[in-house]
């Protein structure tokens, strides 16, 4: 043996030997799988919990693959469900203002309910005034999916076939979810679809949060920055016009963070009132196709921060303007006007009737690929 290979196991030993004791990882909870009820059907429904070592849980039933709960802690390491919701599967089983759900084969509308692509029109449910909302009468939020679990991961992989002619919809559409749970605190959400003829998709999830817990009052004092500097704007029954507008200057900047209710009643304001406050689609800053930062959320009394980041072109900024106390929600709470806010990454609505728009059109061979974040940091103190 050479002197310098000698010197080095010397100097390699010494080093081990004053090392540091190496820090004892947590072990990470394995995903569990509990019954959460039967369809009408007579299909069983799953929840599945993911947890991760800092204490996160997120519970995702894999009807309408919803998002049923997710608890984060405040600034004080208090525990709570931040997302709305019901506390049953009964009450996902009624109509509902899409609480947590996966949202398919095109969230937010189409106008007129129909579009024409290849030359042919095709007809969907009129569900929401003249237009078509959220896949239709029974979109992918009323769907029952096939779930696997990924330990390694910390995933839940949900799978859905959607037939062709579907609500209305060309082509057998295979639908592939990832909900991820990380130690970075992150729920992330991979979309994947694939398609045996040319049609139309947008995928999006529904969750509604209050960062000071469900039920506990309205988002208004929520402070919100999202990264955009233009909105589609809207006609009267919500469908863009086009156009693409400049937030300077209008309640929709928030390129500097604002409080949600400093300017959601602004007479003033045509778009405001169209969406009875916010219910507009932000086109986010940067290149779509990469990951970038969408919105970033506030609240003041629990210190609770709510990131979002997204490969899409879009993302929705719902505040709840529908909520009005009918529903039972978890606990005993109810969720009444603006009790929730949504941030729905997306394509822009109504794509497959404005050219100018980023396409929503997917063919054979191609894969509709997204992804998005929703990021919990360490609470404000
Ligand atoms: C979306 C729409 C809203 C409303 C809700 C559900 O976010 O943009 O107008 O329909 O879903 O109530």
């Amino acid at each position: 043996m050479s002197r310098t290979a000698v010197i080095s196991i010397i100097l390699t030993a010494g080093l081990i030997g004053c090392a540091p004791a190496p820090e004892v990882k947590k072990e990470r909870p394995k995903v569990t799988r509990t019954s959460f009820g039967n369809t009408p059907e007579g299909t069983e429904v799953s929840l599945y919990t993911l947890k991760n070592s800092n204490g996160i849980e997120v519970g995702i039933i894999n009807y309408g693959g919803i998002v049923v709960s997710l608890k984060t802690p405040d600034k004080t390491g208090h525990f709570a469900d931040i997302v709305l919701g019901f506390g049953s599967l009964d009450g996902y089983l009624k109509e509902h203002p899409y609480f947590g759900a996966l949202i398919g084969r095109y969230g937010n509308r189409i106008g007129g309910a129909r579009f024409t692509l290849g030359g042919k029109e095709y007809k969907l449910a009129v569900n929401n005034g003249p237009n078509s909302l959220h896949g239709g009468v029974k979109g992918f939020d009323k769907k029952t999916w096939d779930a696997v679990v990924d330990n390694n991961s910390n995933s839940l992989i949900l799978t859905y076939t959607s037939a062709d002619m579907e609500e209305g919809y060309p082509g057998t559409l295979e639908t592939e979810v990832k909900y991820t749970l990380t130690e970075d605190n992150e729920l992330r959400i991979d979309y994947k679809a694939t398609t045996d003829k040319e049609t139309v998709v947008n995928l999006t999830n529904h969750s509604y949060f209050n960062l000071a817990g469900q039920g506990n009052g309205d988002i208004l004092k929520h402070s919100i920055q999202i990264m955009s500097e233009k909105t589609t704007p809207v006609d009267a029954t919500l469908i863009p016009t086009g156009e693409l507008k400049d937030v300077a200057g209008t309640p929709f900047d928030f390129t500097a963070p604002h409080a949600i209710g400093e300017r959601i009643d602004d007479a003033k304001d045509e778009q405001i009132k169209f969406g009875g406050g916010y219910d507009h689609n932000f086109a986010v800053d940067g290149q779509m196709g990469t990951l970038r930062p969408a919105a970033r959320v506030t609240e003041p009394t629990t210190g609770r921060v709510l990131e979002v980041q997204t490969t899409e072109p879009g993302i929705q900024f719902y505040t709840g303007n529908f909520l009005d106390g009918t529903f039972p929600g978890k606990g005993g709470k109810v969720y009444k006007k603006r009790y929730g806010f949504c941030l729905e990454t997306q394509h822009y609505p109504d794509s497959p009737n404005k050219p100018q728009f980023p396409t929503t059109a997917l063919k054979p061979g191609g894969t509709y690929a997204s992804t998005t974040i929703y990021r919990f940091p360490a609470p404000a103190r």
